[in-house]
């Protein structure tokens, strides 16, 4: 399948390009990197730069490049500044991916992919997670991540749009082959600050918070690999062939891990000490949120390969070793 994918020279998107050029699909990339990197795509593949929310350089990729069907991993995804600033957030991810719905929609593209996030359920009211419970986002990027989901409901009603939304735990670790991994700048994810603090690339790690409602104080998440999370994409194919078909999956491990227990992972996985530093709560951070994917495990076949943390820890070790700086771009 000919597939357009929006954010490919992103954290996520790069990981799942190839793991369609490995299904033996066609991926082509459009990424405007402001946060994506030129060089997490590999040489052969078709590469736009563009913003996804421009219907004039959007639509000839989409009849060129003869795609069927759109993957949209685009998005801003600090969940503080979409507080202090709701209008990057409103624009970019809700506004932008409008446009991008109706580019498609315009031209005949009816299947879509979609990155949503465990951040829509807000503080969940029980554990762990399925898809039923009720959304109630309590940040602005959560919010506009659900007026999204509730656009592709209606668009699908309407249009007969075939979609799928998936909700994401923590993104977490790198090809097992090290030649991409995570690159944010600012980096705010736990796991490549506690690696830099390991290398002494950073002074410490702070934990925020360690007076929570949990075993051992700190918050607990659920830490899935990024090509775990690429791989559900791909499986979702064969129900997207039902026109007006919406599907909603949580994708994580269901089994949660504390922040301390990250950093001691850490420690085990690279033999260095990780100077810790307690911290304040963070604001906006729910002390536990992890998932049930049974959804995604039945219906779609979705096996995730790394159930243990610190397989994930081995693959974003081992791409910091091979690239301490990230990408050259
Ligand atoms: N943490 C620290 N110190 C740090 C960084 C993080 O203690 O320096 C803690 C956080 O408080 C949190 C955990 O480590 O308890 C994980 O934090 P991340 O920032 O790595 O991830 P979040 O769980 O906050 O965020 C992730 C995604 C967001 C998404 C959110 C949904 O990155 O995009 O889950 O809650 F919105």
């Amino acid at each position: 399948m000919n597939v357009l994918v929006v954010g490919g020279a992103g954290y996520i998107g790069s990981h799942c390009v190839r793991q369609l050029q490995a299904a033996g699909h066609r991926p082509v990339v459009l990424d405007n990197l402001v946060f994506g990197h030129r060089s997490a795509v590999g040489e052969g593949v078709p590469f736009y730069n563009c913003d996804l929310g421009d219907p004039e350089a959007v639509a000839p990729i989409l009849r060129d490049e003869k795609i069927e069907l759109v993957m949209h991993f685009a998005a801003f995804a600090f969940v503080g500044e979409s507080v202090t600033e709701p209008r990057k957030y409103y624009e970019n991810n809700f506004v932008a991916t409008l446009r991008l719905l109706e580019t498609m929609l315009d031209n005949g593209v009816k299947k879509f992919v979609f990155s949503s996030t465990c951040a829509t359920y807000g503080e969940p009211e029980s554990l762990p997670i399925v898809e039923t419970l009720p959304q109630a986002p309590i940040n602005p990027y959560g919010q506009t991540k659900l007026d999204v989901e509730n656009c592709l409901k209606a668009f699908a009603h309407a249009y007969g749009l075939s979609f799928a939304a998936f909700r994401y735990f923590n993104a977490a670790g790198a090809a097992e082959d090290g030649r991409i991994g995570e690159d944010h700048q600012p980096e705010t994810h736990l796991i490549p600050l506690v690696i830099d603090a390991a290398t002494g690339r950073r002074e410490n790690i702070k934990i925020f918070g360690t007076d929570y409602d949990t075993p051992d104080g700190t918050c607990l998440r659920d830490y899935v690999h990024v090509d775990d999370l690429s791989r559900a994409h791909i499986a979702v194919f064969e129900k997207l062939e039902t026109p007006g078909a919406g599907h909603f999956y949580n994708l994580g491990t269901g089994r949660p891990n504390s922040v301390r227990e990250i950093i001691d992972a850490v420690e085990a996985v690279t033999g260095l000490k990780v100077p810790v530093v307690e911290d304040e709560r963070r604001a906006g951070d729910p002390p536990a949120l992890y998932a049930d994917s049974s959804k995604a495990q039945n219906e779609l076949g979705w096996e995730i390969k790394f159930t243990e943390v610190k397989d994930i820890i081995e693959t974003a070790w081992r791409w910091h070793q091979a690239n301490p700086e990230g990408f050259a771009d």
